[in-house]
């Protein structure tokens, strides 16, 4: 059961907010059929990240690195944008919240319709050379091709170990620190930096996740769902 009153108090908070910035993780995604990281159906509970998605991975156990995120691009092949996706969208066109930060490599929020969409961990849907960073087709890596420079390829990710693109991270920092409400929406908050983010705001802040844990401390609104129905339930709100 969702939380009527507290769904009531966040309408309320979203029509009063100037600028309301959502940050998603991979609970945004699992109602597309896209599975989370940490959950007990997640990824890292039966593969371990040091070694497939690390740099170490990618240089020197390439078979392994290519066989995961091949897998995971071949299962996006059939995936598409659910009703929490578009909702989003629907907000952004109609000047309810301003932008989304995402953790979330599969595109969703754009295929969704979603504009303003800051890619913290990148895009597995584009494919790069990890030596000159000359992009590539996706056929090209399925294949297990190399880069004309001889380099390997690889989705345009974050690995652990690597850096978040600059861009996309001042972006969302920048639109958090200047929030009146900040929306944090299926994720573990178990990974930095974005796990500091909510933090960066002088506004409200809000967690909606399936899975209530110490991570949902210090939010001024905990709401506990599935992030569509949730979604769903505050859009029926403005109806
Ligand atoms: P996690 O798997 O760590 O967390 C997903 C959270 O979403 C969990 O707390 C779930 O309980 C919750 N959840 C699952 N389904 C949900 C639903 N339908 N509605 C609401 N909540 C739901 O994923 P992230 O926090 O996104 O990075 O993980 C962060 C980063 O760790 C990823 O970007 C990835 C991973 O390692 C890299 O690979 C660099």
């Amino acid at each position: 059961m969702i939380d009527s009153a507290k769904v009531s108090t966040l309408h309320e908070w979203l029509k009063t907010s100037k600028q309301t910035v959502i940050l998603t993780g991979a609970g945004m995604s699992t109602e597309s059929g896209v599975p989370d990281f940490r959950s007990s159906t997640g990824w890292w509970t039966k593969t371990d990240p040091q070694k497939v998605a690390t740099v170490e991975a990618l240089e020197h156990h390439y078979p392994l690195f290519h066989e995961f995120y091949s897998l995971r691009i071949n299962a996006l092949k059939n995936i598409v944008p659910h009703e929490g996706h578009e909702i989003l969208a629907l907000w952004e066109n109609q000047g309810i919240i301003r932008s989304v930060a995402t953790q979330n490599v599969d595109g969703l929020h754009q295929q969704a319709g979603s504009k303003d969409v800051k890619e913290l961990h990148g895009s597995i849907r584009k494919i790069r050379c990890h030596s000159c960073k000359k992009f590539a087709s996706m056929e090209a890596f399925l294949n297990m091709e190399k880069c004309e420079c001889g380099g390997k390829l690889r989705p345009n990710v974050v690995l652990f170990g690597e850096m978040l693109p600059q861009e996309p991270w001042i972006n969302a920092m920048y639109n958090i620190q200047r929030a009146d409400l900040v929306i944090v929406i299926g994720t573990s908050l178990e990974v930095y930096p974005v796990n500091q983010l909510p933090s960066e705001t002088k506004g409200k802040t809000v967690y909606i996740n399936l899975d209530i844990s110490n991570n949902a401390i210090g939010f001024d609104l905990v709401l506990q769902g599935k992030a569509k129905e949730v979604l769903v339930e505050i859009n029926n709100t403005f109806k």
